[in-house]
């Protein structure tokens, strides 16, 4: 096949700019990439690691019954790193572009609240979040930021084991009809610090490309598994390339 000229890929980029511009409709997806810079760890990666163990092998229903207590360790280190960490240039960012489109979802992966404390509200925290604990045995649901003093934490109520309130590997994910929705419907998805590991969000590219009626971009550090996927991408740190990427999408010094 022959190259394509230098005016038809700059006639292209025009097209997809003025689409990123014009949309009405948005879905996007993050992954811990966005927290990094505000210091939370991520998961892949060496400083994710805690005591050696890979948090894969922690975040299970199996781990949390074998050993409530060395789970809830891990919940209360990864609290109490996150407890300290404010929303960055990245969180801020999205939360403009809410601020302005009539139709947006932001859908995350992260359980860390961030995006809600820089003023997201069109959100959908598919794994959770680490603030909230349910109890095992009657299902009560509270909202702690505080630390426990006993490990593992039981319900005031029926004396059950409290469990931290997210998705373990194997689990539901929460709001996926909602999310399924926005996918369906947006013209452009967006995919920002994830490496594409995990299902079902590793798929929603697939599932926006399958339709053929959306722009796709990925903002990361480093390509993810799916990078091929993306009509167009952009590497770097997220307190960076996500509010030049908003740049584009809301203009100039939004
Ligand atoms: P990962 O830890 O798998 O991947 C983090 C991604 O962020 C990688 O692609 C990095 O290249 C990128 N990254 C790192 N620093 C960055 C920065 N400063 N700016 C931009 N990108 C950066 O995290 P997730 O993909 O979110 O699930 O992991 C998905 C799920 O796996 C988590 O929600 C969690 C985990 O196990 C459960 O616990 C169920």
């Amino acid at each position: 096949m022959d190259k394509p000229s230098r005016e038809a890929v700059a006639g292209a980029m025009d097209a997809a700019v003025k689409w990123v511009r014009e949309c009405r409709s948005l879905c996007v997806l993050t992954g811990a990439g966005v927290s990094a810079e505000s210091g939370v760890p991520t998961f892949r990666g060496p400083e994710g690691l805690w005591k050696r163990r890979d948090p894969v092998s922690l975040a299970t229903p199996e781990a949390f019954a074998e050993d409530p207590k060395e789970v809830w360790e891990w919940y209360q280190w990864r609290r109490r790193k996150i407890r300290g960490c404010a929303p960055n240039a990245g969180h801020r960012a999205l939360a403009a572009v809410e601020a302005v489109k009539p139709d947006f979802l932001l859908v995350t992966q992260n359980v860390d609240g961030l995006h809600r404390a820089a003023g997201s509200r069109r959100l959908a925290e598919i794994h959770g979040n680490i603030w909230t604990v349910r109890c095992v045995g009657c299902g009560a649901e509270r909202y702690e930021r505080g630390d426990f003093t006993d490990l593992p934490p039981r319900c005031g109520a029926c004396g059950g084991l409290l469990r931290p309130g997210v998705v373990w590997f194997g689990e539901m994910p929460f709001a996926m009809e909602r999310i399924d929705a926005a996918l369906d419907r947006c013209a452009l998805f967006l995919s920002i610090g994830t490496s594409g590991a995990v299902y079902p969000a590793a798929g929603f590219v697939q599932q926006v490309r399958h339709r053929g009626r959306a722009h796709t971009a990925e903002l990361n550090m480093q390509p993810s598994e799916g990078a091929t996927l993306f009509a167009e991408a952009h590497y770097g740190p997220a307190t960076q390339v996500v509010p030049a990427y908003v740049e584009k999408i809301l203009g100039p010094g939004w």
